[in-house]
């Protein structure tokens, strides 16, 4: 294996170095009593405050129904944080000190008084920046969003706008409305007391390093972005597996399905980001700009004409790892009826100059044989002379596979010489491994994310009209789905790769799914 020249380190290139800098603010977490505060906001900000990448002083309070103590606060949230991160990010061991900076505030969202009590808690830390430089992270259901966003405008803890050198900023969970009118009518509320700038929608998956380096792999190589077209580019394929069922997510589940949950989010981010044109520059809204671009040229897709391009399963009982699992209408909080897709498969066309005619499919699942997600892009066969012309089908075409997780990494397919005394040619691989490369440790999305909502870099959270746009590529086929009851060919075994319907949708066109394993 080569190994890296030493002076190769001296070429690394820091970015945000430049100009960045987290001012001391408080983070208030509506919600706070959810699931996603304890396994993931909180040991993301510890994590942060180990690696001293928080303000300087800064506060957390969570704000939530249930009355409880700062100190009953801190204790769930220490025993959760012990509970899930076992064997993840090392521990500092500031814990206690880190916990000294929590609070917590008891109300209900429709109480002024609630309001009022946070407005006291935050103006008794007596400082302030600590009372004016405030990340509000709602991660209620949004159905909620417009009122606390009202009630914090009307508490005066929420400004539009910048005011006088503080600045306050609205964190959003998804899911960011269930189709375009209600997305519309959630980005009204929010703009209502606060300007676009101030809102920050997250999409854990951009929060990702694999997915954050799809920039970086096509921008900042000369050779790749050379191939990055219809001129070379046959199909690409991008695949989010998951052998995870529902779980105890079946009431939410119910309402959103694989379409809202992953394609209408993560998938199509991916896909932007794999698509898109180079933008002007690294500003937030160069990069923003043209990942809108690229969702406005999909193709839009007619109701009546769905089943052209889309695919969609349910799971049924079968076997992940040897054990049996219950299929998707047996699971906690779900219709025994339930006609929800956990598997969808589409087909798009993205009609630019830049790839008119390459068709990006898509596909996205629970309980399927593994949980693995990664970018295929399949190069055109050589023409049909030499080597094509005497192996036909049996000569592989190259491609490139951007590994987005787990064994994160790379990987470049070509054909090769078998050595020896005949003339075999057979596919192998250059592979790009992040764990060799830099260790094992990735930090987690929302350590990222919180960050940068902290800084106020708007880069990784989505745009306004960017959430829009996603949903009008997904409405119509929700549209098609909703009311027509699966069919018997609709389902799939758990443990298995979706129905068949989704291999013809690419064997139509003489593609095929590339077969995936855990590895690259
Ligand atoms: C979430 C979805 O946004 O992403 C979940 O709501 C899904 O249903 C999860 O399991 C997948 O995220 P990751 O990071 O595990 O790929």
């Amino acid at each position: 294996m080569e190994t890296l020249d030493p002076l190769d380190e001296l070429l690394s290139c820091r970015l945000d170095l430049r100009g960045r800098s987290v001012k001391p603010c408080t983070i208030i977490i509506f919600g706070a009593s959810g699931d996603l505060t304890a396994r993931k906001l909180i040991p993301a900000l510890y994590h942060l405050y180990c690696e001293k990448q928080l303000p300087e002083p800064f506060r957390i309070l969570g704000f939530a129904r249930r009355p409880k103590s700062d100190a009953e606060w801190r204790q769930e949230l220490h025993l959760a944080f012990l509970k899930f991160s076992a064997g993840g990010q090392p521990d500092c061991g500031k814990w206690e000190d880190f916990a000294a900076n929590i609070g917590y505030c008891a109300g209900e969202f429709g109480e002024a008084t609630a309001f009022k009590n946070l407005e006291r808690r935050l103006t008794g830390f007596g400082i302030e920046s600590l009372r004016r430089n405030l990340v509000f992270y709602l991660a209620t259901s949004p159905s909620q969003f417009g009122e606390v966003v009202g009630q914090l405008h009307n508490a005066r803890l929420l400004v539009k706008g910048e005011g006088a050198g503080f600045v306050q900023r609205l964190v959003v969970e998804k899911p960011f409305g269930r189709d375009l009118a209600s997305a519309r009518q959630l980005n009204q509320e929010l703009t209502r007391f606060a300007h676009e700038k101030q809102i920050y929608r997250i999409d854990h998956y951009l929060g990702k390093e694999t997915v954050q380096n799809i920039l970086m792999f096509r921008f900042s190589n000369a050779v790749f972005e050379q191939l990055w077209s219809r001129q070379s580019v046959d199909h690409v394929q991008i695949t989010v597996g998951e052998k995870l069922g529902v779980g105890g997510r079946g009431g939410y589940y119910e309402e959103a399905g694989a379409l809202r949950d992953m394609v209408q989010n993560h998938l199509l981010q991916v896909l932007a980001l794999v698509a898109m044109e180079p933008p002007v520059s690294l500003e937030a809204e160069c990069i923003r700009d043209e990942k809108v671009k690229l969702l406005k040229s999909i193709r839009g897709l007619e109701p009546a004409q769905t089943s052209f391009y889309a695919v969609r399963g349910q799971y049924g009982a079968g076997q992940i790892d040897g054990e049996t699992v219950p299929g998707y209408r047996d699971e906690a909080k779900v219709n025994p009826a339930s006609n929800m897709e956990t598997y969808v498969a589409l087909r798009l066309l993205v009609d630019n100059w830049r790839w008119a005619g390459v068709p990006f499919y898509l596909r996205t699942g629970k309980r399927l044989p593994v949980s693995a997600s990664e970018v295929r892009v399949q190069f055109r066969p050589t023409p049909n002379v030499l080597f094509a012309a005497q192996c036909g089908p049996n000569l592989d075409a190259n491609s490139i596979t951007l590994r987005l997780q787990p064994k994160e990494g790379i990987s470049l397919r070509f054909n090769g010489k078998t050595p020896g005394a005949s003339m075999e040619i057979r596919p192998v691989r250059m592979q790009f491994d992040y764990q060799a490369e830099f260790g094992a440790y990735t930090p987690e999305a929302y350590q990222r994310l919180l960050l940068e909502a902290i800084a106020g870099d708007s880069t990784l959270f989505i745009r306004r009209d960017e959430v829009e746009m996603a949903w009008s590529v997904v409405d119509p086929i929700r549209q098609a789905w909703t009311d027509r009851p699966l069919s018997a060919e609709e389902f799939y075994p758990a443990g298995s790769w979706g129905p068949a319907a989704p291999d013809e949708l690419l064997a139509k066109r003489g593609h095929k799914w590339r077969m995936m394993t855990t590895g690259l």
